[in-house]
């Protein structure tokens, strides 16, 4: 999406369905694809959050739907087991009036050993407009965007980005504190294999928020510091006066080998409880991805708790993700 100009920030041409058609005053963000935030600037990133507030209403209204994406169709070919992604996007679809089409690995020729670029050239020859993809492999989306025509937006590839996740994650933080400029938050949990963690790293800091990361040392990647957080192996003190917590799950099925000794000794030390919430500001918005480990990264009184968010966060990745698809396969036609 780089270099793409923005205009008529905050103003998205979405029209109702039986109603006069707004002015159309934004185009599709230049670039085709969502492949990472890498690839974002603070701009377009503003440009995502501020269309999906306009979505959102869309959202609140009797009739959720708007004609946007008529006439389009969007794969949905998933790789990878997902719940809320999944469905957020294909929900966010058919808000936008696409025509959808579900493809999980499982029940498909991949399963007979067919590779994914010969899937996705025989999808191609069906002429999808988008094609959503989460694969178990990091890079597999910039593979698709190099070999199809179809736009691409990343849905979680391997341990590398998911940037969805992030932008609803901000979104989210943006609802509750109404800035992210300056905010303290902490991300606990399995950093090594969290591509939450590498998509929110990059925003956060795109956006000026000051990040602090903490897991075992084991848990840690290379390079923390130079992505942008500051690490820590005490919970206590990355929570200590933190805006926001993001707990990340421990990712049993990524690893190979022991990073800590048992689950009961992770909890004691780096589970979020409610005594370790107290250390943070009264307003302190407690976030996780999903899906959790309650009792192993979060006590349930907290995942329940006054100061959870985790639900906000999968009600706005519809509107993040219609958002996105807007902006991405929209465009003047699309969205005049
Ligand atoms: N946050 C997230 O990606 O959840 P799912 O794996 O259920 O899609």
């Amino acid at each position: 999406m780089k270099g793409s100009g923005v205009r008529g920030q905050g103003s998205v041409g979405v029209r109702e369905e039986g109603r006069a058609a707004a002015p159309t005053p934004l185009t599709a963000l230049e670039n085709r694809h969502l492949l990472g935030i890498a690839e974002l600037s603070a701009e377009e990133i503003r440009l995502i959050l501020d269309t999906a507030d306009a979505m959102k209403e869309i959202g609140e209204r009797p009739i959720k739907k708007v004609p946007t994406l008529r006439g389009k169709t969007v794969v949905n070919l998933f790789f990878e087991a997902s719940t809320r992604t999944r469905t957020s996007f294909e929900i966010a679809e058919k808000r936008l009036s696409a025509d959808t089409l579900n493809i999980a690995a499982s029940a498909s020729s991949v399963v007979k050993g067919e590779t994914l670029a010969d899937t996705v050239r025989n999808l191609e020859a069906m002429a999808p407009d988008v094609i959503v993809m989460r694969h178990t492999s990091s890079g597999a989306c910039h593979l698709l965007a190099r070999i199809c025509r179809a736009r691409v937006v990343n849905a979680g590839d391997g341990t590398h980005e998911h940037p969805t996740q992030a932008l609803l994650d901000a979104f989210t933080i943006r609802q509750h504190k109404g800035r992210i400029e300056g905010l303290k938050v902490a991300i606990v949990g399995d950093l090594l294999h969290s591509r939450v963690l590498r998509s929110n790293l990059l925003l956060l800091n795109k956006l000026g928020a000051h990040v602090v990361a903490c897991a075992p040392p084991t848990l840690q990647p290379v390079g923390l510091a130079r992505m942008g957080a500051k690490p820590t192996s005490s919970i206590d003190e990355a929570v200590h006066e933190a805006d926001v917590v993001m707990m990340l799950r421990i990712q049993l099925e990524r690893m190979h080998g022991h990073f800590f000794p048992s689950l009961r000794e992770y909890y004691r030390l780096f589970a979020l409880t409610p005594a370790r919430v107290r250390r943070a500001k009264p307003d302190v918005i407690i976030m996780h991805p999903g899906p959790m480990n309650r009792g192993v990264e979060i006590d349930s009184d907290v995942a329940d708790g006054p100061y959870s968010v985790i639900l906000a966060q999968v009600a706005n990745g519809v509107a993040v993700r219609m958002a996105v698809l807007y902006l991405l396969a929209g465009g003047s036609e699309g969205a005049g």
